[in-house]
């Protein structure tokens, strides 16, 4: 059941989740004691105290601190069954979920490990959670765009284990036009596009991922609804903002939930999406999200509702394949 209670929760795909970013602290601990990584904490209690974030960068620093134990297969394998029963267990029947190949590669961690460690859970999630999955990997945009390219080149004898690319990490300062050239490779190679856009950066991003990248979903684009032309765009195209209200409130990009605008921007026409970006790390799960909207907005089931069917629609999931999944 969901945090509400008794309630099965709704069936939902789920569109904006970093794997990384699902690694909770026992994990953390587990991964770190058999790989002899020394870690700057001395349990778990004391890494959960540190999960309070002034911004996305005060995250990505222990983001990328902490996935820094995950350096085998069976970690990357343990670390995608741990988000799978979890996911389960919040009404999840699709994910397409993200990875940040750089932040492993970059470390010693050959690509086919991760790859290799994921699939090994991925491949089986049908029949063991009855969950489908895609694969999305994700260049870190502060890098640049050079080593996005780079990045390219050793994924693209994998474009057969990807359903598409996208561009994570920091924002500002890092906007998406600089990669028009990777993701053009991508999509040549008939890779599905998505890219964080207007989550703490401003519209201009969000404009520069549709006109330039050429994206078919904006991960957050929550800054959309300062730009009426903006949200008329992405209204009349249909095109999906993947939504992480948890997410926003933990890195302070709104003041609290229940000024969150995402009603707004519902209420605009845009075919919105909830998801849970990193769970671990704020607080929780897919339908968690769910719940906090009904608690903290009063969204009725209807709209809930409304908002799980819109994450089928702007899945990648081919229209004959969708009916499977409700
Ligand atoms: N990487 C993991 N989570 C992220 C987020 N919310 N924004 C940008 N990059 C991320
Ligand atoms: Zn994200």
């Amino acid at each position: 059941p969901g945090a509400g209670g008794a309630t099965t929760p709704l069936p939902k795909a789920e569109l904006h989740l970093h794997i990384e970013g699902t690694l909770e602290p026992e994990l953390v601990f587990a991964c770190a004691r058999r790989n002899g990584v020394q870690l700057p904490f001395a349990d778990v209690e004391e890494l959960r105290r540190r999960y309070v974030f002034d911004d996305l960068q005060s995250f990505l620093d222990l983001y990328y601190l902490a996935m820094g134990v995950l350096r085998t297969e069976r970690d990357f394998t343990e670390l995608a069954d741990a988000y799978l029963a979890r996911a389960r267990e919040q009404g999840v029947r699709h994910a397409e979920i993200f990875f940040d190949p750089q932040a492993h590669v970059s470390r010693g961690v050959p690509l086919e490990v991760v790859l290799d460690g994921l699939e090994a859970s991925l491949s089986t999630a049908p029949e063991r959670f009855g969950i489908s999955t895609r694969l999305i990997a994700c260049f870190l945009r502060d890098r640049g765009p050079r080593e996005a390219m780079e990045t390219w080149e050793a994924l693209e004898p994998h474009t057969a284990r990807l359903h598409g690319v996208g561009l994570d990490s920091a924002e500002v300062g890092h906007p998406p036009d600089a990669f028009e050239p990777v993701f053009a490779r991508a999509r040549q190679a008939g890779l599905h596009l998505v890219a964080h856009a207007g989550e703490e950066g401003p519209p201009d991003y969000i404009w520069q991922a549709l006109d330039v990248l050429g994206v078919e979903r904006v991960d957050h684009g929550i800054r959309a609804i300062e730009d009426p032309a903006l949200l008329a765009r992405l209204a009349r195209d249909r095109t999906p903002l993947t939504v992480c209200p948890l997410s926003n409130v933990r890195l302070r990009c709104v003041p609290s939930l229940a000024e969150h605008r995402l009603p707004e921007l519902v209420d605009a026409g845009l075919l919105v999406t909830i998801n849970s970006d990193d769970p671990a790390y704020f607080g929780g799960y897919v339908d968690d999200n769910f719940q906090a909207l009904k608690r903290e907005l009063g969204f009725g089931d209807d709209v809930l509702r409304e908002l799980a069917a819109n994450s089928f629609r702007a899945s990648f999931v081919e229209e004959d394949e969708r009916a499977r999944l409700l």
